[in-house]
């Protein structure tokens, strides 16, 4: 679509040069003498672009920029000016103009690079805003799913800690959502408007980790042609969520140490003290409190990372957020997929419920997004489910008291009940009893002795 630009100069032959060259450079070109006019013009024109001389009889350039930004207008404006007028200028920048420019002998060439750069940076606005509106819609609490008990607090706890500035520990197995959490929590925060950068501190040597997070100053190492911003710098005012951060050396303990002190940081090869303002989420599937009694994490670096714990449970132990879960994901593959696969079968239902998903959420996404695949009914069946989950057999809810008991005891005592029963049934028919309790007659027997079952 061709971008839509408005001049406004109280001169006609400027506006007309201006529409005449502008035209030619493939934009759509309307012109107004006075600001009055242009102010009407944006509110019925979805404009890309005002250019705007500053000297106007009635209102000049400055109010008219003013004005329209009160209006509503988001698109760019570029003023002109006859005079060097520097005072002006630094005036209408703050205001947010995207540039001015000076009526020289030779402006239009520099108004032909002015104006296609204030469109480019208009579109990559446009685009940003998109992507991250997409963002949220994906990553939102909205698809953080779980109606468990356990994560209805968790949710609370998310939207308690998200309005702070607070750093926070995610801990919890693999698999579990601690990305997926760390993300809601940006997502909910003041912060949500710059950017979440996620490093995964396990997937990095020592120095490879330092420079990917700090940066480097050109020349600090071979092949080091340049400066390079580290991801706490390109977080700046975002977060920043530390994933693994129990694979860290202790030298890199002790180098985000600092950063969680004193809140600045330096370029690897740099002197300068460069501050940052991050917001710091950390995650481990290990168990930090045990690694820091081993001294394999620093116990100070322990006290500052986890002023905010969060704990996501496994999904076994929030077995109501498995139908869910499995739900969710269908519906989605459906939608990405566009197939119409609409539910699960009862068969596959009750596997996915039985299983014990060591790998949490993820292995059951994978699970789901296997069998769909494979699926050519419209019922999602329990033959493509993984051996593991379709083999699984449906639990039996058993609890153990706090003080423990003797498993064998209990196994004998309900072998003798089982026994007499089914003796009882088959009015003491020791081989019918057998039968009954799928058992040869030798080991029932066998049984009868090792009880003392008497008929
Ligand atoms: N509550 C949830 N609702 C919806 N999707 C979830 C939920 N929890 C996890 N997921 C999905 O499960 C997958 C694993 O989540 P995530 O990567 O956040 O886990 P993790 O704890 O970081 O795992 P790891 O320790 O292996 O890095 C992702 O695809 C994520 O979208
Ligand atoms: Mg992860």
């Amino acid at each position: 679509m061709r971008a839509k630009i408005l001049i406004v100069d109280d001169v006609l032959s400027i506006r007309e040069l201006l529409e005449i060259f502008l035209k030619k450079e493939g934009y759509e070109v309307t012109s107004s003498p006075d600001a009055e006019q242009a102010l009407q013009l944006a509110k019925t024109v979805d404009l890309d672009l005002i250019i705007s001389d500053i000297r106007m009889a009635n209102m000049t350039g400055i109010d008219l920029l003013r004005e329209v930004r009160d209006q509503g207008f988001n698109g760019q404006f570029i003023l002109l000016t006859a005079y060097a007028d520097a005072e002006t200028a630094i005036q209408a920048l703050k205001m947010g103009a995207y540039d001015y420019i000076q009526k020289t002998e030779n402006f239009i060439e520099e108004l032909k690079l002015v104006v296609a750069g204030a469109l480019e940076n208009r579109r990559l606005r446009e685009e940003n805003t998109y992507l991250r509106r997409e963002f949220r819609k994906l990553h939102g609490m909205g698809n953080l799913i779980g109606k468990s008990q356990k994560m209805q607090e968790l949710f609370k706890m998310i939207e308690v800690v998200s309005a702070t500035a607070s750093t926070i520990l995610v801990t919890g197995e693999s698999g579990t959502g601690k990305e997926l959490v760390a993300k809601a929590i940006h997502l909910n925060s003041p912060r949500a408007d710059c950017q979440f950068v996620s490093v995964n501190c396990g997937a990095f040597t020592e120095t490879l980790l330092e420079s990917e997070l700090f940066g480097y100053v050109k020349g600090s190492f071979t092949g080091a042609a340049t400066n390079k911003k580290g991801l706490f710098e390109v977080a700046d005012k975002g977060t920043i969520f530390l994933d693994e951060i129990g694979e860290t050396s202790p030298a890199m303990q002790v180098k985000l140490l600092r950063v969680l002190q004193e809140r600045v940081i330096r370029r690897v090869g740099g002197t300068e003290e460069i501050p940052v303002d991050v917001r710091i989420i950390a995650a481990t599937n290990r168990n930090l409190p045990a690694m820091v009694a081993e001294g394999q994490f620093r116990e100070d670096l322990y006290y500052r990372i986890s002023v905010i714990p969060l704990e996501i449970p496994p999904l076994r132990h929030r077995r109501d957020d498995i139908p869910l879960l499995a739900n969710h994901f269908l519906s989605r593959l459906n939608s990405s997929m566009g197939r119409g696969i609409r539910r699960l079968s009862d068969e596959a239902l009750k596997r996915i419920e039985a299983y014990g998903w060591p790998g949490n959420v993820r292995e059951l996404e994978n699970a789901i997004e296997r069998a769909f695949i494979l699926e050519t009914s419209e019922e999602l069946s329990a033959k493509h489910l993984p051996e593991s989950v379709a083999g699984s057999k449906p639990r039996t809810p058993v609890a153990i008291p706090d003080d423990g008991f003797s498993l064998e005891d209990y196994v004998e005592s309900l072998q003798k009940s089982y026994l007499e029963e089914a003796l009882r049934r088959s009015n003491g028919v020791q081989v019918k009893a057998a039968e009954l309790l799928k058992m040869t007659y030798r080991s029932f027997r066998h049984y009868m002795q090792k009880y003392n079952i008497e008929i």
